[in-house]
């Protein structure tokens, strides 16, 4: 698999067993071209199993992520999606044999309310599919810009239901340097990413992480390093085990959710790491969780209204940060870290008083770990 960021460190070399989850992060990338030709059977089907196994693990409502492989609908879809101003970023669809998408769909009101609840669960959920896709050497990118009457309609969806994102996915064209949308979109927006110094902060907001000096540079990281697999270990109630020291584990959760992607790739986003002792209670406790964490990692989302989220009528502080949690939970996973992801039912005032966070900083989600 192509590495398509740059990476902060080399951080397979800092275990000493193979630390593959980084391979799969590293090579997801936005596609914009595909080739034609039809899947394997096999891989659908695994498919369908997946989505049900990302929705149930990261507790998404059923029917909030939906598979669109039926060559109808995908051929419908594709040709709606983009219709009027709001997809014609999107028009490069026209061009492309896809084999399916996935929709996230959710009620309006969950999507309008001032803290939506189900619509991050069903990203995070999203997120795992398209890391088990690209580990499967398909092709994925997420659609934000849609024609949502046009999208409604073509699924048979009613007034009351809302598509905030879709997700296409094919067999990828390989990517060659020319003058089109993939290569220059790839070129100009898609590869760049903030410094970690940028985005991760220690305790609060105002205190920016400096690259840590590992005392100990090495540990072994888990046997299980594909996606299945880890969304299964995410999902046993158990504790930590490895030996993976925690300046270390932090660092990579922090890197894993720096090269995720996001909306027009804004990154509009900040990760504070919780680690002395009287706020780790104190987090835990604004997560209604009983015992305190050894640490945990507080994934802020810059909510002010640029042009992208007010005239897209979306909140995609709500899609960007749980997309983070999903590659920050699965990159605990790999090195053996037992972790809570805390979105739904968390008290953000108190999280907001605890990191010093003031708008438009909002709290989307704590990723505690145990
Ligand atoms: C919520 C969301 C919506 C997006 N919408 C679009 C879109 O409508 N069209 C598009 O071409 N890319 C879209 N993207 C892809 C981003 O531009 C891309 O993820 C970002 O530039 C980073 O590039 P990478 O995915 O290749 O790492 C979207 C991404 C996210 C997370």
């Amino acid at each position: 698999m192509e590495q398509t960021k740059t990476a902060t460190r080399d951080y397979p070399s800092l275990s000493n067993a193979p630390w593959g989850l980084w391979d799969t992060l590293y090579a997801r990338r936005s596609n914009r071209k595909y080739l034609p030709g039809e899947i394997d059977r096999e891989i659908l089907g695994r498919l369908e199993e997946m989505v049900r196994t990302a929705v149930s693990v990261r507790g998404a409502d059923e029917g909030s992520l939906v598979l669109v492989s039926d060559k109808a609908v995908v051929e419908r879809l594709k040709q709606r999606l983009h219709k009027g101003m709001q997809g014609k970023i999107n028009l490069w669809l026209n061009r492309s044999p896809l084999e399916g998408f996935l929709a996230l769909v959710l009620p309006k009101e969950d999507v309008r309310s001032g803290r939506p609840q189900m619509l991050p669960l069903a990203a995070m959920a999203a997120e795992d599919v398209i890391l088990w896709l690209t580990e499967a050497g398909l092709g994925t990118c997420w659609l934000g810009a849609l024609n949502q009457r046009e999208v409604r309609e073509a699924l048979g969806l009613g007034k009351d239901m809302f598509v905030s994102a879709a997700i296409s996915f094919g067999r990828p064209k390989p990517r060659v340097k020319a003058m089109d949308m993939d290569h220059m979109m790839y070129r100009r927006i898609s590869r760049k990413r903030k410094p970690l110094a940028e985005i991760a902060c220690l305790e609060t907001i105002d205190r920016h992480y400096t690259e840590a000096q590992f005392a100990q540079r090495s540990f072994s990281a888990s046997g299980t390093q594909d996606i299945a697999g880890l969304l299964g270990r995410l999902s046993e109630n158990r504790d930590s085990s490895g030996d993976v020291p925690l300046d270390l584990a932090l660092d990579a959760c922090f890197e894993a959710a720096r090269i995720a992607p996001s909306a027009g790739n804004t990154q509009k986003w900040h990760f504070v790491a919780v680690c002395e002792e009287d706020a780790r209670r104190k987090l835990a406790e604004a997560c209604g969780i009983e015992n305190a964490w050894r640490a945990a990692i507080v994934a802020v989302g810059d909510v002010d209204t640029g042009f992208l989220y007010e005239k897209m009528e979306k909140p995609f502080w709500m899609i960007d940060l749980p997309i983070a949690l999903s590659q920050m939970s699965l990159m605990a996973a790999s090195m053996d870290l037992a972790v809570d992801v805390e979105i739904r039912g968390i008290d953000e005032k108190a999280i907001s008083a605890l990191t010093g966070l003031r708008p438009p900083l909002r709290a989307v989600g704590v990723m505690g770990i145990r």
